[in-house]
């Protein structure tokens, strides 16, 4: 393997060549949000959840190559509360309930983490859902439109199913071909449950919310057919 060595708050990390700062820094064994990343998946840089501070720049860590010598800072106060500003701005415009009791989520973990609190949350929804899938279910009023159902779904799934409509704080995922999620082009191979960050996309039944509960880093793919894929 040829590879990079830089310095993340002054340890040095190897990580693989053409690596972003964000895998150098969890290599690192530092936690840092990245709401719009997935590691299966190619960076959006949307989020700017995962800023750090890299050779005298701040720098969204997902799209940022980890390059020779680079000196990445990550916890200084400037960088933390850019990062903590990045999450108050999109759970301000989810309601309460996106973090009541804890949420299972991914979001609801990072705002554990940086002690943000349901009170944060002052959306008030109205967007509705979708539960006209048997297996996929939709609550608008969750979507942080991250893209990485869509990613998702086009990239691994290769299905293309999934698109973001609206603009501004309006946007949403929906469906491609513009009508109810049962009418689409879905092939329920669960890959969106399992990158949804906050619980918008769930599976119902007696596994709602469990793939959506835990952080991609912590996800094993078992196996995976030629139908789909996701994996299992
Ligand atoms: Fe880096 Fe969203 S995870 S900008």
């Amino acid at each position: 393997m040829n590879g990079v060595t830089i310095e993340v708050d002054g340890t040095g990390v190897e990580v693989p060549e053409e690596s972003s700062l964000l895998t150098a820094v969890r290599a690192a064994g530092i936690e840092l949000p990245a709401l719009c990343s997935d590691d299966r998946l190619s960076p959006a840089g949307s989020c700017r959840t995962c800023l750090v501070r890299a050779e005298g720049r701040v720098a969204a860590a997902c799209v940022t190559p980890a390059s020779p010598g680079m000196r990445v800072d990550t916890a200084s106060d400037e960088v933390v509360r850019l990062r903590r500003d990045a999450v108050e701005v999109i759970v301000s415009a989810l309601p309460p309930r996106s973090l009541a009791d804890g949420g299972p989520g991914e979001l609801a973990h990072v705002c554990r983490s940086m002690g943000i609190g349901p009170e944060a949350a002052q959306g008030v929804g109205g967007r509705g859902g979708d539960e006209s899938h048997p297996y996929v279910h939709l609550d608008r009023d969750l979507c942080i439109a991250c893209g990485r159902c869509v990613r998702m779904c086009s990239e691994v799934q290769g299905t293309f199913a999934l698109t973001l409509v609206g603009r501004g704080g309006d946007t949403v995922v929906a469906p491609g071909t513009g009508g109810p999620w049962a009418e689409s082009d879905c092939v329920a191979c669960g890959g969106c449950v399992d990158t949804c960050p906050t619980g918008a996309i769930t599976q119902p039944g007696p596994a709602r919310g469990l793939t959506s509960a835990f952080h991609p880093s912590q996800a094993r793919t078992r196996t995976t057919c030629g139908y789909c894929g996701v994996g299992c």
